[in-house]
């Protein structure tokens, strides 16, 4: 009974916070309006017709479209293309709404790494239809889609935080790659200075994502683990974060603000960093790999003068630390048509087209042997060079915290932005979080 009460209470608190997202797109007027979706309703010339959300950051939505455009035609199906708000911590709320009310609107759903745990009793088993096809995937990530012995996602991108910089203001300004978030914010104050005073009034030093959602839980996790801080919560479920080196992050972070980057980025994701950026505003931007194929398109500001590095590490002892982040493609339980759904995840999927997305749009594949082909390296190199920096990429405490997860990473973008926004201090904040952490997992378990 108390379970179910639990149950009921969340529930309701996600229907809240879908209404305040699905009230916002509306707003936005962007081709993200959340309900509507592109093809017409007829399935006239094919047998079924699904419904696929797969992002909308950067080139996904357009990609997308390309993709499962080619694989109606291979079948004779047909597919719409229902537009996700951009940011993960929305599209989950929406997601659970779905699912909660058992809704058939959605056939596949493209899935963050961290949710596994939480979605797990909504999501088809897929081993039924990969025919195998998971053993080309690198074993840690299946692991991680894997529940309860059910492989209820295939992997379809994987992502590691990257420093995106200004090869050719660098070179002007004479100064290195920076090494630890110390020199990056020495170079970026620099450059920033030099650059206003000779008339390019918006240049910031330093952009990345700052408002309080799962981005900024990522962009956290590689401030603190560089410091040598830990993860928050480690393997073992120990809570972790109150110590000295992670304070240090958070007050390192905090000074950024206002000095190398703008007061902007505290309500900025991935894309509002990427617009300043390839506007040829920014010296350094931390961001995912969709953001090369974009700084290198015809209508990109800074087109052929941007580098890409590791991110900085932290003071003594530290080292760099990329967070571990990507998408996988999963099929609804509440889907009408489980088979035709998950034929499109094998075929978005599988290696061609893991091969054309890595290509046009820098998604990093999830398949180690894409790793070596030239194709590839040629147009994402840093696929190449920094092949280190995402296979050994930092995990979010998901697994361990299971279906908590949620709760757990808004504590962690809540302590995190408590800084950032001057309402805390770095010390303060790890300790507050910590016993924020342990009330959510109330007991010795998560
Ligand atoms: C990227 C990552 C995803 C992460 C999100 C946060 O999309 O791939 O794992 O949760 O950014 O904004």
């Amino acid at each position: 009974m108390m379970a179910k009460l639990a149950e009921w209470k969340q529930i309701g608190k996600w229907t809240m916070t879908v209404g305040a997202v699905l009230a916002l797109g509306a707003c936005g007027g962007n081709k993200g309006d959340a309900a509507k979706a592109d093809a017409p309703a007829d399935s006239k010339g094919g047998n079924v017709e699904l419904t696929i959300s797969c992002g909308s950051v950067g080139q996904d939505y357009e990609m997308c479209k390309k993709l499962t455009d080619a694989w109606a035609q291979k079948t004779g199906n047909k597919v719409k293309l229902f537009t996700a708000p951009n940011s993960s911590t929305d599209i989950l709320a929406l997601f659970r709404q779905q699912f909660g009310a058992g809704s058939s609107d959605l056939d596949v759903v493209m899935i963050d790494v961290v949710w596994p745990g939480i979605l797990k009793n909504h999501l088809v088993d897929l081993k039924q239809y990969s025919n195998g096809a998971e053993s080309k995937h690198f074993p840690a990530i299946i692991a991680n889609n894997t529940v309860d012995g059910k492989l209820i996602a295939m992997p379809w991108f994987t992502d590691g935080g990257l420093m995106y910089y200004r090869k050719d203001l660098l070179e002007k300004h004479n100064l290195p790659v920076p090494k630890t978030w110390a020199e990056m914010a020495e170079t970026a104050q620099k450059i920033q200075d030099a650059e206003r005073a000779a008339g390019n009034k918006d240049m910031q030093g330093f952009v990345f994502q700052g408002k309080a959602y799962e981005g900024l839980t990522c962009d956290s996790l590689e401030w603190v683990s560089s410091f040598g801080g830990g993860s928050f919560v480690e393997a073992d479920g120990k809570i972790s974060v109150n110590n000295p080196q992670a304070a240090a992050a958070f007050d390192t972070a905090a000074k950024w603000v206002g000095t190398i980057s703008p007061k902007s980025v505290l309500n900025g994701g991935e894309e509002e960093a990427r617009g300043i950026f390839q506007n040829g505003n920014a010296v350094f931007m931390r961001n995912w790999p969709y953001a090369w194929s974009l700084m290198q398109k015809d209508d990109s500001k800074v087109k052929d003068k941007v580098g890409v590095s590791p991110l900085p590490a932290g003071g003594e002892g530290g080292k760099s630390t990329a967070t571990l982040g990507g998408w996988q493609l999963a099929v609804s339980k509440y889907s009408k048509h489980p088979k035709e759904a998950a034929d499109l995840v094998m075929f978005l999927t599988s290696p061609e087209i893991q091969k054309q997305r890595a290509i046009e749009g820098s998604y990093n594949p999830t398949i180690p042997e894409l790793y070596k082909d030239a194709d590839v390296l040629k147009a994402t190199p840093f696929m190449g060079d920094l092949y280190d920096v995402f296979t050994s990429a930092v995990a979010r405490p998901s697994t361990v915290t299971g279906d908590k997860y949620n709760e757990v990473s808004a504590a962690i973008w809540n302590a995190t932005s408590s800084v950032l926004n001057g309402k805390s201090n770095g010390a303060d904040a790890a300790k507050k979080l910590e016993e924020d952490l342990t009330k959510i997992r109330r007991g010795d378990k998560w």
